[in-house]
């Protein structure tokens, strides 16, 4: 079998703890299974030319960290992905701030994990590049001479042409892709927004049969490949992490009351400003759940230097404060609001621990904490989700209770009706999503991926 190379802006090097759901866990787990060569930033930054990558080997993975310059990491990282890219592909232009400068930084950060990368590959690597940081990185490399199979995977969602023709630079990011040989999208809604792009810049004509499409005398596949989780994994981790001091703790401290739960990177995207309204809503229209149930919203602190960032920070602090100045008692905190990360296995255990998930993103790619709130459950007696239907994984787990995280009315009611529906209810609806997310698990993701790559190849 071929060596894969899975390229990503974040590298979670070993023993560090990733941040919730997402891609580090995503190709973590898949690295963990075949082994290969994880390539990206380990998260430092340095004042001077970055040197050859740091290479660690463990487990049958190789992980080959390379450190950024600061300034490098301000206008390429905080600012063309995570200020232009990001709130563009979230179809959220009031914190979207495109400059030439922020491109051009992009563009060369880029260029330097190709020469970087370049040396390490060897002649049968399948090479698997993720995200929206690293969208140009085909085209550095093939400029380098490399000639192996090259496929991206984007794990956040794709807009349509109409909002991509936003970005100055939107068809040099059309033709990027098209240097890739497979490029995947976690739903069918994000390849049909690529497929209006690719006809709106190269004609209907470049759309081929078979989910294939042609650009010049290049041919390449463009696919849905919806990530999953490691169910098995996920499950025994929480079974085990349920038995531990922190979870107990964490049960015990609620002296009986319902759990609900929520677990976001804390990011605007996750609608967790409208969430908090939702729940004060749901504690005026349903005032029996006053003391009776709490909130923990678990929310580690991401892109910190990014001005959005500080403003939903800010933003959240007020919200929680507001909740709870009105409806705490002596003996009662209505949010337990938390800008801390656990280890992932002690998440998983407060996920077993909670009678309801709460998983409202204004839009998602795909939300891999609403799989692996399902993977967690005590199939005895499971919690209840409560999805938003802008995330992807809504397209999967369809018998979640779904929400427009707009009508926080509606997402208060439905938080209602989880904590008040019966066992029978509860199961049929894990049951269902159980079997989905088994069927389409993180093994099923990579390896279809890689199949797909290889037969390129071929
Ligand atoms: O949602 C996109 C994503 O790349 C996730 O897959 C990942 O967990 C998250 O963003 C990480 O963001 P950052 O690397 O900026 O902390």
């Amino acid at each position: 079998m071929n060596r894969l190379v899975c390229v990503s802006n974040r590298l979670i090097m070993p023993r560090k703890t990733a941040a919730p759901g997402g891609l580090a866990v995503g190709v973590l787990s898949a690295m963990k299974h075949s082994g290969g060569l994880w390539f990206g930033w380990g998260g430092e930054t340095i004042d001077r030319e970055p040197g050859d990558p740091d290479l660690h080997v463990r487990g049958g993975v190789t992980y080959a960290a390379i450190d950024l310059r600061a300034t490098d990491v301000e206008l390429y990282y905080n600012g063309h992905a995570n200020s232009v890219l990001w709130p563009l592909f979230h179809y959220l232009l009031k914190d979207f701030n495109f400059t030439r400068e922020q491109q051009n930084a992009y563009e060369n950060v880029n260029r330097l994990f190709a020469q970087k990368l370049h040396p390490l590959l060897k002649r049968d690597d399948l090479i698997w590049a993720h995200d929206y940081h690293l969208i140009p990185l085909a085209s550095r490399l093939r400029e380098l001479g490399v000639t192996q199979p090259i496929g991206f995977f984007l794990h956040i969602p794709f807009p349509h042409i109409e909002m991509l023709r936003t970005l100055p630079t939107y068809a040099e990011l059309l033709r990027d892709l098209t240097n890739y040989d497979v490029v995947g999208f976690q739903t069918e809604s994000d390849l049909q927004s690529f497929r209006s792009c690719i006809a709106h810049l190269f004609g209907a004509d470049a759309i081929l049969p078979d989910r294939r499409m042609r650009v010049g005398e290049r041919t390449f596949v463009a696919d849905v490949f919806p990530i999953g989780v490691d169910v098995e994994a996920v499950r025994k981790e929480a079974i085990e992490a349920r038995k531990t001091e922190v979870v107990k703790r964490m049960v015990d401290s609620l002296v009986g009351r319902k759990l609900m739960i929520g677990v976001d990177r804390l990011d605007y995207s996750k609608g967790l400003v409208r969430r908090f309204t939702a729940y004060q809503q749901l504690l005026e229209a349903f005032p029996d759940n006053l003391g009776r149930i709490t909130y923990i919203q678990i929310a580690p602190l991401s892109r910190g230097d990014v001005h959005a960032y500080i403003e939903i920070r800010n933003a959240l602090e007020q919200e929680a404060g507001r909740t709870n100045g009105r409806f705490a008692d002596a003996d009662w905190t209505p949010i337990r609001y938390l800008n801390r990360n656990y280890p992932h296995d002690t998440l998983m255990g407060f996920l077993r621990a909670s009678h309801v998930g709460l998983v409202t993103p204004v839009r998602d790619g795909m939300n891999l904490v609403a799989k692996e709130f399902v993977a967690s459950q005590d199939e005895t007696d499971p919690g209840v989700l409560i999805l938003s239907t802008m995330a992807g994984a809504a397209r999967e787990l369809t018998t979640a209770l779904l929400v427009n995280p707009y009508d926080t009315l509606a997402v208060a009611h439905a938080m209602q009706a989880a904590l008040s529906m019966s066992l029978p209810e509860r199961r049929e609806r894990f049951a269902a999503m159980l079997d989905a997310i088994r069927k389409n698990d993180i093994y099923a993701w990579s390896r279809r991926f890689t199949e797909t790559l290889e037969s390129v190849k071929r």
